[in-house]
């Protein structure tokens, strides 16, 4: 089976984590993200993937190579601008199959794709669009179905108002199973998106939706769900390659010093320390080389590459990104997020989404945010 993933967005929403790396390959708990993309679609026997970049797209073929990690053949196709959701996939038009998978590059996700497919079949549709409940739908594609699944109205980022006489709200997953006629509809050589221009189209015209209820799906595009995401993947809500490294929801792979409290779900890489009185987890990352110091506390947060997080700082809900220092006392929560090589002083606090740029320095004392 194959496999358009589109990854050619910016991310700008994540920013500053995707300051300088694409959305595709930030490290998410231990791995890069598109790596558990991979993972999931390869259990569902995909094995051809094309990867439709715009945006720092030689990073990611650094990271992710040609596959061969993930037992897939991968290959990229960069658009020569971004040309949108439908664009890129009438870009990589040449090098696809009659049926094969397009996916958002953004989902962590254990939906169901065989189910999908085998629903996309007996229906002979022409697109068949994986659905997810949600409880907010105004940040995605509300899809409105019959009972057999045919989709009745395709709302992208819908209004109050067109919630209206709407009770259950599914979502476009951003997981579609597609008849390769589907880029008929699509205008070459100008930015086209298949959320606005081509699902409202095919609305009556083949276009179906499949519902999976119980599976698990996060779009990862923003710090809260990125920290979601995380804390989901060390609970094991979703099914991912990172539960086959945890022992009752630890992996302590670094120094830890007796004194200090480890709680589960917790994953504390080789080459972290931590010192004396520190507490780290539950829901908690410490990459490799980083510094938990004396009696600091880290819970539900992830302490990227190489940061140093001071004595009794408190790090709780929060991002710190590769190389990031953080000074004594400084309390950093509320899904605060330190860009690569932020140095915060001591004695800071710092809360309510508060962002921090990539190489910005912060003073003693200089925040309470
Ligand atoms: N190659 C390429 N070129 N990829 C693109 C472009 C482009 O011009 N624009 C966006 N993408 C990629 C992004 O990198 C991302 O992986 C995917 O397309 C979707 O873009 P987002 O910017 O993340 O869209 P969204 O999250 O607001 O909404 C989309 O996803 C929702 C589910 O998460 C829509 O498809 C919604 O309908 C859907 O519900
Ligand atoms: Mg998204």
């Amino acid at each position: 089976m194959q496999a358009v993933i589109l990854v050619g967005g910016e991310g700008t929403r994540l920013r500053p984590l995707t300051s300088g790396i694409p959305k595709p390959i930030v490290t998410l708990v231990d791995r890069p993200f598109m790596a558990y993309m991979l993972q999931w679609l390869h259990g569902h026997g995909v094995d051809d993937v094309i990867m439709s970049c715009g945006f720092l797209a030689t990073k990611v073929k650094e990271v992710l190579g040609d596959g061969s990690d993930y037992g897939i053949s991968l290959r990229f196709v960069e658009e020569p601008e971004p040309r949108g959701t439908a664009g890129a996939l009438k870009y990589a038009e040449e090098f696809l199959q009659d049926r094969f998978l397009m996916l958002n590059g953004d989902v962590l996700t254990d939906v169901d794709i065989g189910a999908q497919i085998a629903q996309h079949e007996r229906s002979g549709a022409t697109g068949t669009l994986g659905l997810v409940p949600v409880e907010d739908p105004s940040a995605y594609g509300l899809v409105l179905t019959e009972p057999d699944g045919e989709v009745t109205g395709f709302l992208e980022k819908p209004g109050p108002d067109q919630l209206d006489g709407v009770d259950d709200y599914l979502i476009s997953a951003g997981i579609y199973v597609l008849e390769r006629s589907v880029l008929d509809l699509i205008e070459p050589d100008r930015k086209v998106s298949i959320e606005r221009e081509v699902w409202p189209e095919l609305v009556g015209d083949g276009l179906y939706g499949y519902a999976d209820r119980d599976a698990y799906w996060l779009d990862i595009g923003t710090p809260q769900r990125y920290l979601q995401g995380t804390v989901d993947i060390l609970a094991g809500e979703v099914r991912t390659g990172v539960l086959d490294r945890l022992h009752d929801g630890l992996a302590v792979d670094g120094e830890v010093d007796p004194s200090a409290t480890v709680l589960a779900p917790a994953i504390i890489e080789a080459g972290a320390r931590i010192a004396a009185g520190a507490t780290v987890g539950p829901g908690a990352v410490v990459a490799s080389g980083a510094r938990v110091q004396a009696g600091a506390v880290v819970e539900r947060s992830v302490v990227l590459d190489g940061a140093v997080v001071g004595e009794d700082a408190v790090v709780r809900d929060a991002i710190v990104g590769p190389r990031v220092t953080i000074g004594s006392r400084t309390v950093a929560e509320q899904e605060t997020v330190l860009g690569e090589g932020v140095q915060l002083g001591g004695d800071n606090l710092l809360s309510r989404g508060v962002k921090v740029f990539p190489g910005a320095t912060v003073g003693d004392g200089a925040i309470r945010f």
